[in-house]
């Protein structure tokens, strides 16, 4: 019976391991999965609200590595990750993503000659000054089991020289929880309490270091917020980071005098899903919100150059806007007025299976 440990670390990371542990734990004669923890986010609104609100066990081991640099940080991850799986001893360990906890786990396995499967490999942005990209770059070529969502993540690996033997098209295991949670992200009091009807506003997430830690870029998004406000009101739940270096570059005045623009903490997973399934349009530099609203049919506008998912442009409603204030606010006003692309194909396996196939990949495996 295959031991698994499956590794969580930051916020995106919660929602695509869910399933996962779900499947594992429904075949609980054929899996013994453990959960590990990184630490690498802690807040309660950026941890634990998801654990409870996706039905996740409290993680088996928690790490507990917090904030630092990039060096700092991935290297914690690995000394405190390493004596966990000489101790336990895994038939797999399974990473998710693309944050610093994906690429520090999965290179302690590779080291330790213990099999690692990357679920979501295969993106890229071809942008090397994105730390993520980094890190989908390295993980997917140390790891032995690559589960990619779409067919144009198979083409990049394969044309990376990636054995095509490692590679299985599973889809989107994100949207597994996504259809798994909607009904119960309906009963969420979120709007109520902001006072929002649906289809009567915007949701802003801004969180990627090129557009908030640079004040250049800030001010131009800004500037488009100031503009789209006056049409459309935008609640804006406010990643740390984000809300960080709004005060260390002076932004606050200018933010709080957007009419319109209304800043909230971050909120849980249900909570976020019944806020963004309710609006008009999304702003976001996120990239599994470019997936979310791919799914639920809402105009999506990446505030970035680049995305490592085209196939949410391509037959999604995504549109990439990048961060010049007249291009996003066309996009914004065009969305608004009916005339922007609207919505296309779901693709293919984004079913809500995804999870189920990745299980089953790894028995055979
Ligand atoms: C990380 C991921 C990014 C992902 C994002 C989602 C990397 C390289 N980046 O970015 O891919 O899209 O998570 O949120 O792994 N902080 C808190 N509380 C927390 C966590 C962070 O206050 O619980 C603050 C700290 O000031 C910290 C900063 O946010 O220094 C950045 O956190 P970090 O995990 O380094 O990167 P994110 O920007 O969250």
């Amino acid at each position: 019976m295959p031991k698994v440990i499956n590794v969580v670390g930051a916020r995106p990371n919660f929602m695509k391991v869910a399933p996962i542990v779900d499947a594992m734990k429904r075949r609980e004669r054929e899996f013994t999965p453990l959960v590990v923890h990184t630490g690498q986010h802690y807040d309660a609104g950026m941890s634990a609200a998801f654990l409870d609100d996706l039905d996740l066990p409290p993680p088996d081991v928690f790490l507990e590595v917090g904030s630092a640099s990039h060096a700092a940080q991935t290297a914690a991850v690995m000394e405190r990750f390493e004596p966990v799986v000489i101790k336990e001893k895994p038939d797999w360990v399974v990473v998710v993503g693309d944050v610093n906890s994906t690429l520090a786990c999965a290179l302690v396995c590779a080291k330790l000659g213990v099999r690692v499967a990357h679920v979501e490999a295969g993106l890229r942005s071809r942008d090397r000054t994105m730390p993520e990209e980094i890190n989908r770059v390295l993980t997917d070529q140390i790891s032995d089991l690559l589960f990619t969502p779409s067919a144009d993540a198979d083409e990049n690996l394969l044309a990376e020289g990636i054995a095509a033997e490692r590679i299985r098209l599973v889809g989107n295991v994100m949207i597994d929880s996504l259809y798994k949670h909607l009904e119960r992200a309906r009963t969420s009091a979120i709007k109520e309490q902001l006072g929002l009807a649906d289809k009567s506003y915007g949701v802003l997430t801004l969180h990627r270091p090129a557009n908030v830690d640079e004040p250049e870029t800030f001010g131009r998004i800004l500037q488009a917020l100031e503009k789209i406000c006056e049409q459309l009101p935008v609640v804006f739940p406010v990643h740390p980071r984000t809300r960080k270096t709004i005060a260390e570059l002076g932004l606050g005045t200018r933010v709080g005098r957007i009419n319109g623009l209304r800043l909230i903490e971050p909120l849980g997973y249900l909570d976020f899903l019944s806020l963004y399934s309710g609006a008009r349009l999304v702003l976001t530099d996120s990239g599994g919100i470019q997936e979310e609203t791919t799914v639920l049919d809402i105009p999506c506008l990446t505030l970035r150059e680049n995305t490592e998912r085209p196939i949410t442009v391509k037959s999604g409603t995504n549109t990439i806007v990048g961060t010049n204030p007249e291009k996003i606010t066309a996009a914004a006003f065009a969305a608004l007025n009916g005339t922007a692309k609207r919505a296309g194909n779901i693709p293919p396996l984004w079913d809500g299976h995804a999870a189920e196939r990745i299980v089953d990949a790894l028995l055979l495996a």
